[in-house]
């Protein structure tokens, strides 16, 4: 769904790559289309020497296929490029998705700049459509699990704790009725809770494809 969107967004996104660069590199389908582009252009030689911090193994796999130097290390990345799941108009995300919130967390809070590629389904005034991912330590889950709920939500363990993260832990899915960004803090001081999918004040970009071209918002830092 929203394929021709997210390309749209992924292929404006790659502009800003340059060679010589560390860059980081987010997970998920709209990521991939990134990285079929930037697998393109190292191939024919337009761009040389890019580093990538990869936030999955996955995305591992396919930038090591593309020629892209591997490094998990933090200094210098220039830009973080990830998707999202939800974005609202502050610039805030939800992510985890595909259940790698806690790497792209650490990759993203660690670079310059933190571009976002999204088609415009994931647009909300408010966040409250996509179920809040948070990533819990895999002993006494279902204490942790209902320790989220006392906030409000409904949590289910995704695909019935068959889900394990790069990280060896379980995700818990929580529809609230407004992920309310506070509820970070909230549920990140519960036991047994490794990280949230809410990225607060982390984009400084976000390409939106919508409609056949690519709207680029700037985010103000608050
Ligand atoms: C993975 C993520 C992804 O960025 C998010 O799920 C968006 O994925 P897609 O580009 O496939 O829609 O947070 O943990």
């Amino acid at each position: 769904m929203f394929e021709t969107e997210k390309k749209i967004a992924a292929s404006e996104a790659i502009k800003y790559v340059k060679s010589n660069i560390k860059i980081g590199l987010g997970t998920g389908s709209t990521t991939k289309f990134f990285l079929d582009s930037l697998g393109e252009l190292i191939k024919d030689g337009t761009l040389k020497n890019i580093t990538g911090v990869p936030t999955s193994k996955k995305t591992e796999e396919i930038a090591e296929s593309y020629g892209i130097k591997i490094e998990n290390n933090l200094d210098n990345i220039e830009i973080d490029f990830d998707g999202a799941d939800e974005y609202d108009i502050y610039g805030n995300l939800i992510k985890g998705g595909g259940g790698a919130l806690v790497r792209e967390k650490i990759v993203a809070y660690n670079s310059k700049n933190v571009y976002i590629m999204v088609d415009e389904s994931k647009f909300s005034e408010k966040l409250h459509n996509f179920p809040l991912p948070v990533e819990v330590i895999p002993f006494m889950e279902d204490i942790t699990k209902n320790n989220i709920e006392k906030l409000g939500g409904k949590c289910s363990f995704r695909n019935n704790k068959k889900f394990i993260s790069d990280n060896g832990n379980y995700i818990i899915d929580c529809k609230f009725d407004y992920t309310d960004v506070a509820y970070e803090e909230k549920i990140k001081m519960i036991p047994g809770v490794v990280e949230v999918g809410i990225f607060k004040n982390m984009a400084t970009k976000i390409f939106e494809g919508k409609n056949n071209k690519c709207n680029v918002i700037n985010i103000k830092k608050s």
